[in-house]
C-alpha cells in the first residue's frame, strides 16, 4: 500500500515515518515539507537512515501535488495523512480527495461538527464546512466501524484521546451527576507544541519548570464535550486546564467527576471491564496502581487507573497516553488499518520504551 504524509518535518511526521516503517507492505511514496523542498528526508530525520525505504525519499513541495500526481500517477499515495499546522488542513485535504486519495488529518480542522465553533475555539472561520458532516471522528473505540468506510478521518486530538477515554464508560452508563461539571487537568510533555521553536518551549524556559497554560478556552474543550455529549446522549459539560512538564514525551490526565446512582469502585470498575473488554490499545490497572507515562511511552496503548472518593462521590481516572503515539500517529495509522480493511494491531508496536 503506498502512503504519503504532508508535513513529514515535524514531530508527528516523524513518529508516522518510524510506524509505518514497521508496518507490512508499506510504501512511503510521498513526503513534503515547504521550507525544506527538495532535500533528503533522512537529512532532517538521520533517525530514519537505517529504514531502506526512507533513504532515498526526497522531500516535495505540498503545492505541487496536482503535477506529481500528473507525473507520476502510479506513485501517489492511496492515503495521505496531513501532519501539518492547523488551519493548513482545510486547504489540503479537498485538493488530496479531489486527487482520489484518502484523508488521515491530524490537525483539528474536522474534527467538530459544528462550524461555528471553529472561530471562538481555533480563532478561524472554517473554509471548507461541507466537509465536516462527511468527517469521521477517528478514535476506534468510539466509530471503528464509520471510519471503515471513511474517506477523511479526523485524527483525535492528544489531550482529548486521553480524556474521552477516561470518561466514555460513565458517559454512556449516565452515571455524571446531572448539573456537574466535570474537571480535567492534564500535563503533556513539551513535543506536544510540534518542532518548531518558539520562547516557550526552549531548554530554559521548560526545563526545571511546571506550568499551566491556556487555563481557559483550549481548543481542544469542544472536541472533548463534542464526542462524551454524542455518548452520554445529553450535554456534558466540562473545564480543561493543560500543564506543559518538562519531559520530552507522555500525557497524564487527571479527571474528576462527580457521580450519581455508584456503588462503589467494584461497580465502576465492573462497568470500565465491559466497556473496553474487547479494545486492544486500552488497559486498566489493577486496583490501587497508578497509571505512569513511561510505560506507554512509544505505544498505542492509554493505560487507566480508577479510584471512588466515598465522601465525596468524586471518581477520579488517571489516564496516560504518549502524546506523539496514541495522541497523533500510531492512532492515525491504526485509522490506516481500519480504512484498508487490515488487522487493527497491524505493524502497531506493542512494547514500550522504558526507561
Ligand atoms: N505534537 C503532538 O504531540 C501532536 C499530537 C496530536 C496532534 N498534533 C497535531 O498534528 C499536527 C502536526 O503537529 P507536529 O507536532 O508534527 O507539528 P510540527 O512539528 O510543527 O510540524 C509541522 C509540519 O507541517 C509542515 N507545515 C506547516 N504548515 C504547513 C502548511 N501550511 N502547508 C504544508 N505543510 C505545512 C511543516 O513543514 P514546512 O513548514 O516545511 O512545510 C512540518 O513538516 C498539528 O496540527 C498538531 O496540532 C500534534
Amino acid at each position: 500500500m503506498k502512503v504519503g504524509i504532508i508535513g513529514a518535518t515535524g514531530y508527528t511526521g516523524l513518529s508516522l515515518l518510524r510506524d509505518l516503517a514497521g508496518r507490512p507492505s508499506t510504501e512511503v511514496t510521498l513526503v513534503t515539507s515547504r521550507k525544506e523542498a527538495g532535500g533528503k528526508l533522512i537529512k532532517i530525520h538521520p533517525s530514519l537512515a537505517g529504514y531502506p525505504g526512507y533513504r532515498e525519499l526526497i522531500l516535495e513541495d505540498p503545492n505541487l501535488l496536482e503535477k506529481i500526481k500528473e507525473k507520476e500517477p502510479a506513485r501517489f499515495p492511496e492515503v495521505i495523512f496531513l501532519a501539518v499546522k492547523h488551519k493548513a488542513a482545510m486547504a489540503l485535504a479537498p485538493r488530496v480527495l479531489n486527487l482520489g486519495s484518502k484523508v488521515i488529518d491530524l490537525t483539528g480542522d474536522f474534527r467538530l461538527k459544528e462550524k461555528e465553533l471553529y472561530p471562538k475555539w481555533y480563532k478561524f472561520e472554517h473554509e471548507c464546512p461541507e466537509y465536516l458532516s462527511q468527517a469521521i471522528y477517528g478514535l476506534p473505540e468510539l466509530h471503528r466501524d464509520k471510519i471503515k468506510n471513511a474517506r477523511l478521518v479526523a485524527n483525535p486530538g492528544c489531550y482529548p484521546t486521553s480524556v474521552i477515554l477516561a470518561l466514555a464508560p460513565l458517559c454512556q452508563e449516565g452515571l455524571i451527576r446531572q448539573g456537574t461539571t466535570i474537571m480535567v487537568d492534564s500535563k503533556s510533555g513539551v513535543s506536544g507544541a510540534g518542532r518548531e521553536p518558539s520562547l516557550g518551549n526552549i531548554f530554559c524556559e521548560v526545563s526545571e519548570n511546571f506550568r499551566a497554560y491556556k487555563v481557559v478556552g483550549h481548543q481542544h474543550t469542544p472536541e472533548m464535550a463534542q464526542e462524551l455529549s454524542f455518548l452520554a446522549k445529553g450535554r456534558i459539560s466540562l473545564s480543561f486546564t493543560p500543564h506543559l512538564v518538562p519531559m520530552n514525551r507522555g500525557i497524564c490526565t487527571t479527571t474528576y467527576v462527580l457521580v450519581q446512582k455508584v456503588s462503589g469502585l467494584s461497580q465502576i470498575t465492573e462497568i470500565y471491564q465491559d466497556y473496553y473488554k474487547n479494545e486492544p490499545f486500552v488497559r486498566l490497572k489493577e486496583q490501587g496502581q497508578i497509571p505512569e507515562t513511561l510505560d506507554v511511552r512509544g505505544t498505542n496503548f492509554c493505560d487507566l487507573g480508577l479510584f471512588y472518593d466515598e465522601d465525596e462521590d468524586v471518581v477520579k481516572i488517571i489516564s496516560v497516553i504518549d502524546n506523539l503515539c496514541r495522541g497523533a500517529s500510531t492512532q492515525a495509522m491504526v485509522n490506516l488499518n481500519i480504512l484498508s480493511g487490515a488487522e487493527e494491531n497491524l505493524g502497531v508496536n506493542l512494547v514500550a520504551l522504558r526507561p
